[in-house]
């Protein structure tokens, strides 16, 4: 029986610190009228906002689901009415009818037509006379919304050591709004929670990046987050569409993930059908608790999932596209949420992988809803690295605050 319970949000006057970002950053789908989606809640930079059930009194409004007249309930969400009527969203794709990963407007992949418009049902109030299809045709052009192009000094997990602190641009970068993990020290936060900028296709994106790419003088062109693997569709043409513009050898395609969601399959698309060259993952840890601290992925079935898909993930490209695709590791590090005999486990087990896999460990910074932490000394840097490679390991970088140091 599909849950009937609703909420509202409650914004916590002493945690909050006025700083605008539920106004200008976040999307409210509707400001003043709470409707529970939660998009602030999940993305407010202090924790000011909690969401409480909403027991007040609540009519319905009647919409066209796939076709058949519905009674809905009013005032929410159109992911909420449409759960309402038994249909399932998700944090991992395949597993439900609708995929579900942000629930905070940049990712576009809960897209449904509403009107024969695709509008993202997490963000989006159900109105009366709605008229809602569920499955997206193959022609609807996909969205997402993207940051960038920006030159990039340094780049990203899987740009090659020797390319770094060069002391010039090696690529341009775009960052892809929205993210399955809510990682209270999210790195990148101000894309990440971004539901309110005008989305693009993938065409438009990879125009803008191909640009970017001539008027800078690089050959690499990068892709980061939020997590850009979400909205499957919008990647893989983005990246078949960024080919055709660059169709040069040694113009390389560089995703960097979190991998939680990188099935092999999905790997194979992207390398075989959409010419990436250059891959990143980051496999928050080795144990399953020290995953949840760091990404507050509360629901441990899920958590190990995706732990379990980046490490696999690691292991595919390694085995199967070693020859063709250039893979980099990271590693989040900070004493808070990660111990050093963590850390040594960690190299042992992409050590027994690949002992010659390019490895970056990331300096975390205080950030997001984590201030208070610490970032880690050069010198800690180099502790880590020298753990790591007493695994085995023998392409150790480390990002540091006097740049990056290795291997
Ligand atoms: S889940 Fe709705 S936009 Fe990402």
């Amino acid at each position: 029986m599909p849950s009937q319970v609703f909420f509202r949000r409650i914004r916590d006057r002493v945690l909050c610190r006025e700083c605008g970002f539920c106004e200008e950053v976040v999307v409210c789908p509707s400001p003043g009228d709470c409707i529970g989606c939660g998009a602030c809640c999940r993305g407010c930079p202090h924790g000011a906002v909690r969401m409480v059930e909403d027991k007040s009194p609540r009519g319905s409004v009647s919409i066209r689901v796939d076709g058949v007249k519905v009674e809905v309930p009013e005032r929410t969400t159109v992911k909420r009415a449409l759960e309402t009527l038994g249909i399932s969203f998700g944090k991992y794709p395949g597993d439900c009818q609708i995929f579900a990963p942000c629930e905070t407007g940049g990712c576009y992949s809960c897209s449904v037509l509403i009107d024969g418009e695709l509008t993202r049902s997490c963000v989006t109030r159900v109105e009366d006379g709605m008229d809602v299809w569920t499955e997206v045709p193959e022609k609807a052009t996909p969205l997402r919304i993207i940051h960038g192009p920006e030159p990039h000094p340094v780049g990203g997990k899987a740009t090659p050591w020797w390319l770094k602190s060069r002391g010039r641009y090696i690529e341009v970068a775009i960052w892809a709004a929205g993210c399955n993990l809510s990682c209270p020290q999210c790195q990148n936060y101000s894309v990440t929670y971004d539901g309110r900028s005008t989305p693009m296709t993938p065409r438009e994106a990879a125009e803008l990046v191909s640009a970017a790419r001539r008027f800078y003088g690089v050959d690499r062109m990068a892709i980061s987050g939020g997590e850009p693997t979400l909205n499957r569709r919008w990647l893989i043409e983005y990246f078949r569409e960024l080919r055709r513009l660059n169709p040069e050898s040694h113009a390389r395609l560089h995703l960097d993930s979190n991998g939680t969601i990188l099935t092999p399959e999905y790997i194979d698309s992207l390398v075989l059908e959409a010419g990436v060259t250059d891959i990143g993952i980051e496999p928050k840890g080795v144990c399953l608790e020290t995953f949840m601290k760091i990404t507050a992925v509360g629901n441990r079935d899920l958590a190990e999932r995706y732990l379990e898909t980046s490490w696999n993930a690691v292991k595919y490209v390694v085995d199967n596209h070693g020859e063709s695709v250039f893979l980099g590791v990271g590693l989040p590090y900070n004493r808070m949420f990660m111990t050093l005999e963590e850390v040594a486990r960690f190299g042992e087990r992409l050590a027994s992988i690949d002992p010659e896999v390019q490895l970056c460990v990331l300096d975390y910074f205080p950030a997001f809803r984590r201030r208070e932490m610490e970032r880690p000394s050069p010198r800690e840097m180099l502790e880590v690295k020298e753990i790591l490679e007493g695994r085995g390991l023998r392409t150790v970088v480390v990002q540091t605050s006097v740049g990056h140091l290795g291997p």
